[in-house]
């Protein structure tokens, strides 16, 4: 397999680089979600290695699907940018020392303060999901003596081939304006003061290994493209978004190479500076969540293996019913069948069913492997869990990227004093 994922058996334990998972849990305990920077990097690299066709490039890390600061920050180093959907990505994405002129700021939600505060740090491109999105980012520039800089995100109604919960690019769904309605849109929202169009973007889902949407996709964006030029536009960029795919099993990840020729092919005659969006390629590989087993119990078909990481940790498995590998720490050799559970109390938290894996006792070390992307990112305190915490490591050294946080430091509470009269009322 070409991909170097950075965490291999070395002697009998398994390490991330030079550094042995065991040594990460005695020093940080579990569960703990672990990223190799050179994986990362690898990643990056290859990436951009597959799109050198292209003669102006411009790429975005998609921080949602990893917005640690020491992640962002490798990315940072491969010259990427940032595709951020939240003022919260804004800052993380700042904070990494990333240049705000190679941010990219998407999303059907945006508040007009959310707006503001784009304008003020000065972000690169906004992408508009609908027209009025576009009034509102207009008059805030004005209102703030400010320039606007966008794109308009088209939906060209393409099917991706993925899982329904993570297509974007159907009429169905909530993002971007209909391609039929583009033109109109586009027309309307150059006029106004305020706010400079630089052309279009789109982006039709996520994990999707069959290049032909993204292709038929692209090529709805190039008819566009040569028709809002007719029209007397200016169209200096076009935002491609994400969505190459990775194997979670012993396949090939998405074809970087032939995804990088097909976009140079299809663009060629664009005359654009183009922006791609990946997450998941570059950093699915890059991490895993290590944790521990708490329990093997018998079970009527085969036994449940209890481990300390739950669906609140790693949430893929249960929204998605998406596949990670389950790998022993110090593998012995011997396999076992049986089901990996969380400590959560839902019948959804569930790694893995019937699965053939390395044998395990109670105590010993495993992974979940390829939870580098929306991972830890969407990892929540869900039964007054800790938020898990995150390591990262570079050769043979390690530190703590994100320390593991209680709930009740996460979300402090308050009880009104009218309930705890009542409290004291009853305890009398
Ligand atoms: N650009 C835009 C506008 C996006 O919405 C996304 C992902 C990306 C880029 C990056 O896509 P990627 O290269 O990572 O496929 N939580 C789901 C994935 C949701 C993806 C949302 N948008 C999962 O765990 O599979």
């Amino acid at each position: 397999m070409s991909r170097d994922t950075g965490f291999a058996l070395r002697g009998e334990v398994l390490h991330a680089e030079g550094v042995p998972l065991s040594r990460i849990a005695q020093g940080v305990g579990t569960p703990t979600y672990v990223y190799s920077a050179s994986s990362l990097r690898a990643a990056a690299r290859r990436f951009r290695a597959a799109l050198s066709p292209i003669p102006r490039l411009s790429l975005a890390f998609a921080v949602k699907a990893n917005p640690s600061l020491a992640v962002l920050s490798v990315l940072r180093d491969e010259r990427f940018g940032a595709d951020i959907v939240s003022g919260g990505e804004l800052t993380a994405a700042l904070a990494a020392g990333m240049d705000a002129s190679s941010i990219v700021y998407s999303g059907v939600g945006k508040t007009p303060e959310e707006l503001a505060q784009a304008l003020r740090a000065g972000v690169g491109h906004i992408n508009l999901e609908g027209e009025h999105e576009g009034e509102v980012l207009a008059a805030t520039a004005v209102r703030l003596g400010l320039g606007a800089t966008a794109l308009l995100r088209i939906n060209p109604n393409v099917d991706a081939g993925t899982h329904a919960k993570i297509t974007t690019g159907t009429s169905d769904s909530k993002f971007g304006v209909p391609l039929a309605d583009a033109i109109g849109i586009y027309d309307r929202l150059a006029r106004r003061r305020g706010l400079t169009l630089h052309g279009i973007a789109v982006h039709i889902g996520s994990q999707i290994m069959d290049l032909a949407p993204l292709e038929a996709a692209y090529r709805r964006i190039g008819e566009l493209v040569a028709a809002l030029r007719a029209r007397g536009h200016r169209i200096t960029h076009v935002d491609l978004g994400g969505g190459l795919g990775v194997d979670y099993r012993d396949g090939p990840d998405g074809d970087v190479a032939a995804y990088g020729a097909m976009v140079a092919r299809v663009t060629q005659d664009w005359d654009v500076t183009l922006m791609v969006e990946p997450g998941r390629y570059i950093a699915a590989h890059a991490g895993v969540l290590l944790t521990r087993v708490l329990w093997v119990k018998p079970g009527e078909e085969c036994p449940f293996v209890v481990i300390d990481a739950g669906m609140n940790d790693l949430a893929r498995p249960a929204l998605y019913d998406a596949w990670h590998e389950f790998a022993a720490v110090t593998p012995n050799g011997a396999t076992m069948q049986a089901h990996v559970v969380g400590p959560v109390c839902e019948s959804s938290d569930r790694f893995a069913k019937a699965r053939l894996i390395d044998r395990v006792r109670e105590g010993d070390l495993a992974i979940l492997r390829d939870v580098g992307a929306y991972g830890a990112s969407m990892a929540s305190c869900y039964n007054s869990r800790a938020l898990v915490a995150e390591v990262m490591v570079e050769g043979d050294r390690y530190a703590v990227i994100a320390p593991r946080i209680d709930a009740a430091a996460i979300r402090p509470q308050v009880v009104p004093d009218w309930l705890e009269a009542h409290a004291l009322d009853h305890a009398a």
